[in-house]
């Protein structure tokens, strides 16, 4: 039987599924990837199944043991593996695409809503027995209805949150390295210019990768851009944003709230944000649903077996 070593635990049916496909070396890690361990672990195996928690970078990667062909994440996203590396190494990739989109999707719904109507700061008032009565003007939010939500980055999960944001009648815009056809757009109104992009939105919303190419995204000279008041929401990578930059936004009101999933080195939150009342903090909860992660796990196995048989799978990304 070949050998899968799996680093964190699983949701119960996809461990049930590669137990009975592999023999199967589960590892349990809980926080910090433990690389000398993972390694170890490797020994035989032909196949691991990682996680975003997991930094697989060009050193990590030439030291994995020679059997190992296919590594599995249980993502969508990509950034903690060096491909290139992997490439060079001859180490297949696969990884989880749009089983999460619709979940993710829905996370920054509740980010969006959460930072606009004060829901963080009302659930802390009232766990600490601090309210003291309803009054016309407690704790005023914003609606959404009638904003204009800012999408940057319009692939499968920023295209399931316009379609989810209509219900709140939102006018969706984006903003993309390029246009998308019409029936992917679906209405969404395409901005080429970042600073009109930016200064024409009340609620944007960020659905980058991470890597390179999108570090600090959000930085202080776009921050200016943004239209005053405005929200920021992030569930893509936390690599994006400068946290200096929107925490100093975030204090002078210039922004109005924030809604974040996801931080630079999780799972340390910056502490820059931690004495905020405007800041809603999730702990990466974009695609934790029961039924979202049995898919992805289930997913990931489906891309490793069909590497181990020599085939393709269309979530192969290296
Ligand atoms: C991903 O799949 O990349 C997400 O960040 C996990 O929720």
């Amino acid at each position: 039987m070949t050998t899968l070593v799996v680093t964190r635990t699983l949701p119960e049916p996809v461990a049930r599924r590669a137990h009975q496909e592999y023999s199967t070396r589960f590892l349990g890690l809980a926080s910090n990837f433990d690389r000398a361990l993972f390694i170890e672990a490797l020994a035989d195996a032909e196949a691991a199944l990682v996680t975003p928690a997991d930094q697989l970078d060009a050193a990590t990667i030439s030291a994995l043991p020679k059997p190992l062909r296919v590594l599995g994440t249980f993502s969508v996203g990509t950034d903690h593996i060096d491909l290139e590396a992997a490439r060079r190494r001859g180490l297949s990739v696969v990884n989880t695409p749009d089983v999460l989109s619709f979940a993710t999707a829905e996370l920054a719904i509740t980010l969006m809503l959460m930072a606009a109507r004060r829901a963080g700061e009302g659930e802390r008032i009232a766990r600490a027995g601090a309210w003291n009565g309803w009054t016309p003007d407690f704790l005023l939010g914003t609606t959404l209805e009638g904003k204009v939500l800012g999408i940057l980055g319009m692939g499968r999960i920023g295209q399931a949150l316009g379609r989810m944001a209509k219900g709140f009648r939102m006018e969706i815009t984006y903003h993309n390295r390029a246009r998308l056809g019409l029936d992917h757009e679906q209405g969404a109104r395409y901005v080429q210019s970042i600073p009109r992009f930016l200064g024409g939105l009340d609620v944007l919303s960020i659905h980058l990768p991470g890597g390179k190419e999108t570090h600090h995204w959000l930085n202080r000279a776009r921050i200016v851009d943004l239209k005053p008041g405005a929200i920021v929401i992030n569930t893509g990578r936390g690599t994006t944003i400068d946290d200096d930059a929107l925490a100093d936004a975030l204090r002078t009101k210039r922004i109005r709230a924030a809604g974040l999933d996801v931080f630079v080195h999780e799972p340390d939150i910056p502490e820059v944000y931690r004495t905020l009342e405007n800041v809603v903090l999730l702990p990466h909860l974009g695609s934790a649903t029961v039924e979202t992660r049995v898919a992805m796990g289930m997913l990931a196995l489906d891309g490793i077996a069909a590497v181990l048989a020599h085939r393709h799978p269309p979530n192969q990304v290296v």
